[in-house]
This record gives C-alpha cells, structure tokens and sequence, in this order.
C-alpha cells in the first residue's frame, strides 16, 4: 500500500440510485456519488476504490479481497444492512476504520430498518443526511488517516 487509499462498497439496490423511490434516495445517481467523491479525495491525495454489488457473496469477497489493501473503508450494506451477519464477519477482518453510511435515516422508518449488523463494529455511522453522508464519510477518514 503506497498512499492513503479507501474503498467505498455499496451494497443491493444502490445502482438504481435517481431512479429508486427518489422521494427517500433523492435524484443523485451512483455515478455522481462515485465521481464527486474520486473528485473530492484527489484534493486530499486519497485514492479511492468502488464497488457495488446486488450479491451478498460478492460483497463478502470484496471485503476479503481489501484485507491490508486499504487504508479505510466506507460502506453502505443497503438493505444486507439489516439482514447479513456474513458482512458483519467478513469486516471484522480488517483492521482500518470503518464509516457506515446511509442515505436515509433508518431510525425513523420501519422497525426492521432500525437493526444494523454492522454499527457496533463500525468507528463511525452516518444516517439520514443524503448523499452528503458518503461526502462526510471521507472527511472523517481523512481526518483519521492524518
Ligand atoms: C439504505 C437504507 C436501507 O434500509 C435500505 O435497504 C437501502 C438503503 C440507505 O442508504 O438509506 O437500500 O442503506
């Protein structure tokens, strides 16, 4: 590992972003996200890593596959937030920090939202505040990467 570098994993359903149920996700695609946060992180000489999957599988191998890779990591489980214990294993492998992040504010919508797997080993969440939160995220690593 040369320079600081993170990997930004987004889980099921997130590639429909600017399509899916606007009114709770809002109008930014996955793109946009990706690219303002290459973007933002090459202002800060952070190299940044994407990833996103439907396939709960192929999340744990990503994971696996960043074991001493990368200086921090930014996930959104999506909805294996709430349901996946073999993400919540396959990040307990890592030992760099960890932002859980969500667009929405899973606290305040249906209860079975209100469980993550993954707060309790993550360093940090951000809910509910939009696309920002992933814009946030790499502050608070590159904050902590210092
Ligand atoms: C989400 C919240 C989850 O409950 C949901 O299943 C998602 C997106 C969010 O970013 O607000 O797909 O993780």
């Amino acid at each position: 590992m040369a320079g600081k570098n993170i990997l930004v994993i987004h889980g099921p359903n997130l590639n429909m972003l600017g399509k899916r149920e606007p009114g709770i996700y809002g109008s930014t695609t996955l793109d946009d996200i990706n690219s303002e946060l290459v973007k933002k992180a090459s202002l800060k000489d952070i190299a940044i890593d994407t990833f996103q999957s439907n396939h709960e599988g192929a999340i744990v191998d990503r994971i696996q596959d960043a074991y001493k890779k990368f200086s921090g990591l930014i996930i959104n489980p999506a909805a294996y937030t709430h349901t996946s214990v073999a993400i919540r294993d396959a990040l307990l492998l890592l030992d760099v920090p960890i932002i859980e992040v969500h667009i929405s504010n899973i606290h305040k919508r249906e209860p079975f939202r209100h469980h993550s797997y993954v707060s309790d080993i993550a360093t940090g969440q951000i809910v509910g505040l939009g696309v920002k939160g992933y814009y946030l995220a790499l502050e608070a690593l590159s904050e902590m990467l210092k």
